[in-house]
C-alpha cells in the first residue's frame, strides 16, 4: 500500500530556517478559491484575501485596461460580460465540442473559442485571446502574491492542489500546466475528499477502525468518498502509532451542484422577465450576466428564508426588474435533482462493497450543503444520527491539503497521518497483436487489458510482459469514457530496439527472451510508461545461478501465454515505498541502452506520443508565462506611474500650503522672497501641466517635475535643519574643547611633578606630545571662535557659513588627537613598588578602559 506521510502540526518546528521553503495549498473551486500557507514561524491558517476575506471568488477579469481578481472581477460581469471569467474549473482540459463546454456556454456570458489543442480559450472585448490555463494561472499567481505578501516578500514556489477524485489525466495536466505558467512547482495533487479526511484526522484518534463518508457538495459537482480511519504502528512492531486513512470508494455526479441550482434559479428569473416584459433577455449578454449574479444572491437568501425578492436595476431594455421568488418554487424546479443529491453516497458504498451499517458518520462539507433541500435529501438518505457537521464547510479541504503538503516536504514537526488513495477510472493498456505470419496481413487485432482497474492504489506500478519480436507501441487509455465527449486515450508509448536487444540476449544463451514494460500510477494520479526492457534468462552454471533457477526468482515461465502476444502477466505492485509523490504528467523516455549487472536485461527505447488532448508543450507554457509576465510588468509600470503622479500631486499641494502659511513657520522664516516667488511660479506651471497633459505623461516626467521644485525648496529645508542641528554640534565641539583643556592641565601637572620630584611617578607623556595637542587645541579654539562669530551674523533665511557637519568634522580631529594620547601605553617603571605597579597595571588599559576616560556625551554624538 502506498504511504504518504502527512502531518499534524502540534507546532511548526524549524530545523534550519534557511533550508525551509513554504508550502502553499490551493483548493481551486468553481466558485471559490481557498488557500492556506504552511510556513515556518507563521501561524497555520487559511490565507486571507486583500480585504481579509477567508475565501476568494474564482474569477479573473478586466475592467477596460485594468486586470481584476476575485469579487472585483466577478462584480464587473454585468458591465463587461465578455471580460469576466468565472467557473473555469468546468473547462480544465474540456474538449471544445464536449457537452461540458455547451453547459458552460449556458451559464456564462463570455465568448469562447477553440485552442490548437482542442480545448477552450476566450476572446476578450479588446480582441485578445486567453486560454483557460492562462486565466487559471493568473489566479494561482494572484494567490501566490497574497501568500508572498503575508510572508513579507519571501518567495513561495511549492504548491499542493486539491482535485476531485474523478479528474482525468488531462484535467490533472491542465491543473499542473496552470501552476507552471504561474511560475510555481506542483508538489502533489490530492483528492479533495482525502484532504478533508486528513483535516478530520488531525484532531482525532481511532481506537478501532471507523468508516466514514466525506460528502462534498461544491459548485460544479457532488462527490462522496468512503474512507476508513485506523491507528496503525508507525513502523512494524513499533509502539508509536500513526493514523492510516484509506479510501475505499468514491461516488460522484458532475452535473449537480451549486452552479446547476443557480442556473435553474436564473431560468426562473428569465421566465418571469419574459412573462412580465415579453422580451428575450437571453440575447443580452449584460442582462444575462446581471441575472446570473442575482440568481446566486437569491439562492443564498433562500437558504435562510422561505422567500426572496430578486431585483436588478436596469437589467436590460432599460427595465428595472423585480420579482418575488419563493423557496417552494425554487425547490420545485430542482425536484429532479433531489434523488441525485444522495446517489453519490450509494455509489461510494457500492464501490467499496459496504453498506450504511458499516458507516459511522457522513461528514458534510462544501458550500452547496448550505442549501436546505440538499440537506433534507441527505438527511432522508442517511438518517439524522449519521449526519455529521464536524468539519469546516469551506476550509476543511484546503487545511487538510496544507497538512498533507507539509508532510511531503518533511520540514515540519508533524503528526503521522498516511493516506492510501485510489484511482477511480479503469485504465487499460492496448496494443496491436503481432501478425502471426508474413502473409497474415488481414486485419490487425487490438488487445485491451485493464492494468489499473478502478480502486487501484495510487503510487503503484505494474510490470507487463510481452512476447514480441518486433518494435511495437502500447496505448494507455480509459476503458470507459470518463465524461461525455471526453477522450479515452491518455498516451502512447512506442517501444523500439526490440529485435536487436532480443538478438543480443539470444546470442548470449537466453531462451525465449521477452519485453517488459513498467507502467506507473503516481501518487498524484498520473499514469505513465516508465521504462521498457528486453529480458531473458541466461543459463548460468554458477552455484548462485543454479539456486536462483531452483527458486524461480524472476522467472516468467508461469506466464504460459496462450497466444503469442498475450499480455503474459502483470505483477503485483513492486515498490510500495516508491516516491512517486511528485506529479509526473509526462514520463521521460530512457533512450540510453544500459545492461543490468545480471546482464540479462537490456533497456529499450521509449518514445511517448501524447493523447488527443496533450498537456501543453514546454514552448506553449513558456509563451503563456511570457504573456503573464508582460501583464505583470505592465501593471508594475502602471503602479509606479500612478505612485509618481500621486506623489507629485501630494507634493504640489504641500508646497502650496507652505507658501500660503503665515510668516511664523520655519519655512517662511528660512526662505527668501525670491525663492518663494520662483517656487510659486514653478508650482503654478506644474499644476497646469498636470491638468493639461498629466494623463499622458510618463513616470519620469512626474518625477522630474517634482524634483525641479524640490531643488528650490531644498536649501530652505537645509537652513531650518541647520538651525536645529547647529547648537547640538557646537555644544559637542565645546565639550571636546573643554575635555582636552582639562586633560592638558592635569598632564602638565604630572609632567612637572615627575621632573621636580624623583619619587613621583614618571609622566606618561613627553612635553612634545603635550605641546602638539596644545597646538591642535588652540587652532581648534581659534577656528571655532572665528566661525561662530561669523555664523552669528547670518540671517535665518541665508545659507549658514558654518555647517554643523563641518563643526563635527573639526571636533572629530581634536577628539582623535586627544584619544591618541589617552590610549598611549605608559612608560616602563624601573623599580616597581607595590603601589606604582598597581597603577601601572591599571593604566596598561585596553582600548575599552581607556575610552571610559573619554568626556561624557561626546562619543555618542559624533
Ligand atoms: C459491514 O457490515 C456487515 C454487516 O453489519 C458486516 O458483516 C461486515 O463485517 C462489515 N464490514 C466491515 C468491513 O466492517
Ligand atoms: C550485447 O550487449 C553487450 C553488452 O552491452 C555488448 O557488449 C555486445 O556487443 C552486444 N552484442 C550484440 C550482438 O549486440
Ligand atoms: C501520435 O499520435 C497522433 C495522434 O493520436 C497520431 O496521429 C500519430 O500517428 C501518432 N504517432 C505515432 C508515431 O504513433
Ligand atoms: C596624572 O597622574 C595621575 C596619578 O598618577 C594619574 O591617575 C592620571 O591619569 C594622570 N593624568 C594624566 C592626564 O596623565
Ligand atoms: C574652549 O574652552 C576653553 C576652556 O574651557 C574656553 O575658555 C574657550 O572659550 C572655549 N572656546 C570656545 C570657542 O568655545
Ligand atoms: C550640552 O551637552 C551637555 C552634555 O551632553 C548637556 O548637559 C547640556 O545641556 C548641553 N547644552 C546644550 C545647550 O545643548
Amino acid at each position: 500500500m502506498n504511504r504518504i506521510l502527512v502531518a499534524l502540526l502540534l507546532w511548526l518546528s524549524v530545523v534550519s530556517h534557511s533550508a525551509l521553503a513554504s508550502v502553499l495549498a490551493i483548493d481551486y473551486g468553481s466558485d471559490w478559491i481557498k488557500a492556506s500557507l504552511m510556513s515556518p514561524g507563521t501561524p497555520f491558517d487559511v490565507l486571507l484575501n486583500k480585504d481579509s476575506k477567508r475565501k476568494i471568488q474564482s474569477t479573473v477579469g478586466w475592467k477596460k485596461e485594468d486586470r481584476l481578481f476575485a469579487s472585483d472581477a466577478f462584480n464587473i460581469a454585468g458591465r463587461f460580460p465578455t471580460d469576466s471569467f468565472s467557473s473555469l474549473k468546468y473547462l480544465q482540459a474540456a474538449p471544445y465540442d464536449s457537452p461540458a463546454v455547451s453547459y458552460y456556454i449556458s451559464i456564462s456570458s463570455t465568448e469562447l473559442l477553440e485552442t490548437s489543442r482542442g480545448t477552450v480559450a476566450f476572446r476578450r472585448s479588446d480582441g485578445s485571446e486567453w486560454s483557460v490555463e492562462e486565466l487559471v494561472a493568473m489566479q494561482f499567481a494572484y494567490i501566490r502574491d497574497l501568500a508572498e505578501t503575508s510572508l513579507g516578500g519571501e518567495k513561495v514556489t511549492d504548491v499542493i492542489l486539491t482535485v476531485p477524485p474523478y479528474y482525468t489525466q488531462h484535467e490533472r495536466d491542465a491543473v499542473i500546466d496552470a501552476v507552471e505558467i504561474a511560475g510555481m512547482r506542483t508538489l502533489a495533487l490530492i483528492h479533495d475528499g482525502s484532504a478533508v479526511a486528513v483535516n478530520y484526522a488531525m484532531t482525532r484518534t481511532f481506537e478501532k477502525p471507523e468508516y466514514h463518508i466525506i460528502y462534498d457538495a461544491g459548485a460544479s459537482s457532488i462527490r462522496a468518498s468512503l474512507v476508513s480511519f485506523a491507528s496503525v504502528p508507525a513502523e512494524p512492531k513499533s509502539k508509536q502509532l500513526a493514523t492510516q486513512i484509506t479510501v475505499h470508494g468514491v461516488g460522484y455526479d458532475r452535473q449537480v451542484g451549486g452552479t446547476e441550482m443557480d442556473r435553474r434559479l436564473r431560468e426562473m428569473l428569465i421566465r418571469e422577465f419574459d412573462k412580465k416584459h415579453h422580451k428575450d433577455i437571453r440575447a443580452d449578454r449584460r442582462g444575462m450576466a446581471k441575472l446570473w449574479k442575482e440568481a446566486g444572491r437569491v439562492k443564498a437568501i433562500l437558504s435562510a428564508n422561505t422567500e426572496a425578492m430578486a431585483s436588478v436595476e436596469s437589467l436590460a431594455f432599460d427595465i428595472d426588474f423585480r420579482t418575488k421568488v419563493t423557496r417552494a418554487d425554487f425547490e420545485s424546479v430542482c425536484k429532479d435533482l433531489k434523488q441525485r443529491f444522495a446517489s453519490p453516497i450509494y455509489d461510494a458504498l457500492d464501490f467499496a462493497g459496504l453498506t450504511m451499517d458499516n458507516i459511522t458518520s457522513v461528514i458534510l462539507t462544501g458550500g452547496a450543503t448550505r442549501t436546505p433541500m440538499l440537506q433534507a435529501a441527505i438527511k432522508a438518505a442517511v438518517g439524522d444520527d449519521k449526519l455529521a457537521r464536524n468539519v469546516n464547510t469551506d476550509e476543511a479541504a484546503v487545511l487538510g491539503a496544507a497538512l498533507y503538503g507539509a508532510g511531503l516536504s518533511r520540514q515540519f514537526k508533524t503528526k503521522d497521518i498516511r493516506v492510501g488513495d485510489i484511482n477511480i477510472h479503469d485504465i487499460q493498456v492496448s496494443y496491436q497483436a503481432e501478425a502471426k505470419a508474413k502473409s497474415d496481413a488481414a486485419k490487425p487485432r487490438t488487445i485491451n487489458t485493464v492494468v489499473f482497474p478502478a480502486g487501484s492504489r495510487v503510487g503503484s506500478r505494474k510490470t507487463l510482459t510481452f512476447k514480441r519480436k518486433d518494435n511495437f507501441a502500447i496505448q494507455l487509455n480509459y476503458k470507459n469514457q470518463p465524461l461525455a465527449g471526453y477522450p479515452l486515450d491518455i498516451l502512447e508509448a512506442e517501444i523500439s530496439g526490440i529485435p536487436e536487444a532480443l538478438g543480443n540476449l539470444t546470442e548470449r544463451g537466453a531462451i525465449d527472451p521477452v519485453v517488459k514494460a513498467t507502467v506507473v500510477l503516481s501518487d498524484s494520479g498520473f499514469v505513465s510508461v516508465q521504462d521498457a526492457v528486453a529480458f531473458g534468462e541466461i543459463k548460468d552454471d554458477s552455484i548462485t545461478g543454479k539456486l536462483k533457477g531452483l527458486f524461480g526468482s524472476g522467472s516468467s515461465s508461469d506466464a504460459a501465454p496462450t497466444e503469442q502476444e498475450t499480455l503474459a502477466r502483470s505483477e503485483a505492485p513492486e515498490d510500495e515505498s516508491s516516491s512517486e509523490s511528485s506529479a509526473t504528467p509526462s514520463p521521460t523516455p530512457t533512450p540510453e541502452k544500459k545492461v543490468s549487472p545480471k546482464d540479462n536485461t537490456i533497456a529499450l527505447e521509449l518514445k511517448i506520443n501524447l493523447s488527443s488532448i496533450p498537456p501543453m508543450s514546454v514552448a506553449q507554457k513558456r509563451a503563456s508565462r511570457d504573456r503573464l509576465a508582460a501583464i505583470d510588468r505592465e501593471e508594475a509600470a502602471k503602479r509606479r506611474k500612478e505612485e509618481a503622479r500621486n506623489s507629485l500631486e501630494g507634493y504640489l499641494y504641500r508646497v502650496r500650503d507652505l507658501l500660503e502659511e503665515d510668516s511664523t513657520t520655519p519655512f517662511m522664516k528660512c526662505s527668501q522672497e525670491q525663492e518663494r516667488n520662483s517656487m510659486r511660479e514653478k508650482l503654478d506651471e506644474t499644476f497646469s501641466w498636470l491638468y493639461d497633459q498629466g494623463d499622458d505623461a510618463q513616470t519620469a516626467d512626474y518625477i522630474q517635475k517634482r524634483s525641479a521644485i524640490e531643488s528650490i525648496e531644498r536649501p530652505v529645508i537645509h537652513r531650518y535643519k541647520e538651525i536645529e542641528e547647529f547648537p547640538k554640534a557646537l555644544n559637542s565641539s565645546q565639550m571636546w574643547n573643554w575635555s582636552t583643556r582639562l586633560f592638558l592641565t592635569e598632564a602638565h601637572q604630572n609632567l612637572t611633578a615627575s621632573l621636580e620630584d624623583p619619587n613621583a611617578p614618571p609622566s606618561k607623556y613627553t612635553r612634545e606630545e603635550l605641546d602638539a595637542l596644545e597646538k591642535t587645541l588652540r587652532e581648534h579654539e581659534a577656528w571655532l571662535h572665528e566661525m561662530v562669530e561669523k555664523q552669528k551674523l547670518v540671517k535665518m533665511n541665508e545659507d549658514p557659513v558654518l555647517e554643523s557637519s563641518v563643526l563635527k568634522e573639526k571636533a572629530k580631529k581634536l577628539e582623535n588627537h586627544l584619544q591618541r594620547l589617552v590610549k598611549k601605553k605608559p612608560p616602563r617603571v624601573k623599580k616597581p613598588t607595590t603601589s606604582s605597579s598597581a597603577s601601572s597595571t591599571s593604566s596598561t588599559s585596553t582600548g575599552e578602559q581607556a575610552r571610559e576616560t573619554e568626556p561624557a556625551g561626546g562619543h555618542d554624538e559624533l
